[in-house]
């Protein structure tokens, strides 16, 4: 088990969380996204830490109740250590109160995102046909609903 704690994004890990990107994703993030995340007031931009590195980061924008997640990584040499699982956990416990719902889009493809949003509670609720690029595919819509009767409607669509 990794040693680790979850802070708010600040300067000095941008530089780690742009390399992140680099790797993870076929259109990764640029310097200024990432500055705007951390300095905009509707965003919430969380790292795990260690004493020597990044090892994962979150990025949610919210708009009055809605929550979206716009980025999460863990560096390879850190993944399937629970990084993205206490990252998500604590997304959740600084927003359940202020949202109706937090969601997002993955690939159809990328079966460790999919179990992950799965196992914090998160359900399919469509399809965005041909939303990413490099290469094109399919996104999958995935939301948690804070609010029960929100889920119990959820439940019945799917
Ligand atoms: N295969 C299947 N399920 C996986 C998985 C894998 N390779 N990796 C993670 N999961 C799921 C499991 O449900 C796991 O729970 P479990 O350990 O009880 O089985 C859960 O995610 C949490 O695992 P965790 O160790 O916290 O995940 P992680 O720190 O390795 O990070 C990702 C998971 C998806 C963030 C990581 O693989 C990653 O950065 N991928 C590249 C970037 C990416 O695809 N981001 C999502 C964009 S939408």
């Amino acid at each position: 088990m990794t040693d680790f704690s979850i802070v708010d994004v600040s300067p000095e890990h941008i530089d780690s969380i742009l390399e992140i990107e680099k790797l993870c994703f076929s259109l990764p993030w640029n310097r200024s996204a990432l500055e705007n995340q951390m300095n905009a007031e509707n965003c919430l931009f969380l790292a795990a830490v260690d004493r020597e590195a990044v090892l994962g980061y979150i990025g949610l924008m919210t708009v009055i109740d809605e929550g979206y997640i716009s980025n999460i990584a863990v560096a390879r040499q850190y993944r399937r250590r629970g990084v993205a699982d206490a990252l998500i956990d604590a997304l959740v416990e600084h927003t359940k109160d202020s949202l109706a719902f937090m969601t997002l889009e993955v690939r159809e493809s990328n079966a460790p995102a999919v179990a992950l949003y799965e196992k914090h509670g998160f359900v399919t609720v469509g399809t965005r046909k041909n939303y990413y690029e490099n290469p094109k595919e399919n996104a999958r819509l995935m939301t948690l609903f804070f609010r029960p009767e929100d889920r119990d409607n959820a439940d019945n669509v799917n």
